[in-house]
């Protein structure tokens, strides 16, 4: 039975308790308006752990001016429900006064420096510190052994890993694979800002990954292969913020040989989707 957390004693007495019991204690962070890739992350962390603490908090910190902080979907009774149906153990849903005590404004920032320069993290100014500076909060909230972040969100998962690193959190990162609708759109909670017409469109950024993979292992260059997929996506509609191929550990251009992977942003009409396609996936 799923219990609802969103008072910090609350939590820290409940995690305390699971502990004293030696139990292993996994957390799954989310934004909440959860879909069938959420309710997997909290299945992979129930295979890794005892008990299981999804969190629910709409970041303020990490939207930009003119982001869709405001409309960002909350459907708090749907998320309980699957949440309990998932097997999650507990819910934790801070206030933004727990979250943020001195305001936003009083907010005590990390700045995340290198991975944060390129892609996401340029074309979203202070994205990624707002990541930061709430996944640390919460990992000093909850304490967990282990936390589980999705692969959709390939540069958030470098950023994370790099945080634990940084600041010696103790607790093992877990990566969990891209969930996909049967036309290969990765699951996404913006996906339901799609219009009807779009939806079907929106395919298009996975068959874009695919061709920049055969096009790469087909042996095309590098650019060659990133002027082909924005060349695909503009043709098919989307205003492209990059189509690239990385190293795997996004310090550049991908090199033949070597792990790789294959990224992409693009706004479809006002919804902006992020993919992406790793070697040997
Ligand atoms: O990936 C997300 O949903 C968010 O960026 C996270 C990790 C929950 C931090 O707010």
């Amino acid at each position: 039975m799923l219990e609802t957390l969103i008072e910090l004693d609350a939590l820290r007495a409940r995690v305390a308790g699971w502990k004293r019991e030696g139990l292993r204690v996994a957390l799954v962070p989310t934004m909440g308006n959860l879909h069938a890739g959420h309710f997997s992350l909290v299945e992979l962390a129930r295979a890794r752990a005892d008990r299981v603490v999804a969190s629910i908090f709409v970041n303020p910190t990490q939207f930009g001016p003119g982001e869709d902080f405001e409309r960002y979907p909350r459907t708090p009774d749907a998320d309980a429900a699957g949440l309990d149906a998932a097997g999650c153990d507990a819910v934790w849903m801070p206030s933004v006064d727990t979250m943020y005590p001195f305001g936003i404004d009083g907010t005590v920032r990390l700045v995340v420096p290198g991975v944060t320069a390129v892609l996401e993290g340029a074309h979203r100014p202070g994205h990624f510190d707002g990541v930061a500076t709430v996944v640390a909060r919460l990992f000093n909230q909850v304490q967990p052994d282990l936390a589980v972040f999705g692969r959709k969100d390939y540069q958030q998962l470098a950023v994370i890993r790099y945080l634990v690193r940084e600041l010696a959190f103790p607790l093992e990162v877990v990566a969990a694979p891209i969930l996909r609708e049967a036309d290969g759109l990765a699951m996404s909670s913006r996906n339901q800002y799609l219009s009807a017409a779009e939806r079907p469109r929106a395919a298009a950024i996975h068959a874009a990954l695919q061709a920049m993979r055969m096009a790469f292992e087909a042996g095309d260059g590098v650019e060659a292969v990133e002027r082909m997929a924005a060349a695909r996506l503009a043709g098919e509609g989307f205003d492209v913020d990059y189509a690239v191929l990385q190293r795997a550990d996004l310090s550049g251009p991908a090199r033949r040989g070597e792990p790789w992977v294959a990224l992409v942003a693009a706004r479809l009409g006002g919804t902006r989707l992020i993919d992406n396609l790793e070697s040997g996936s």
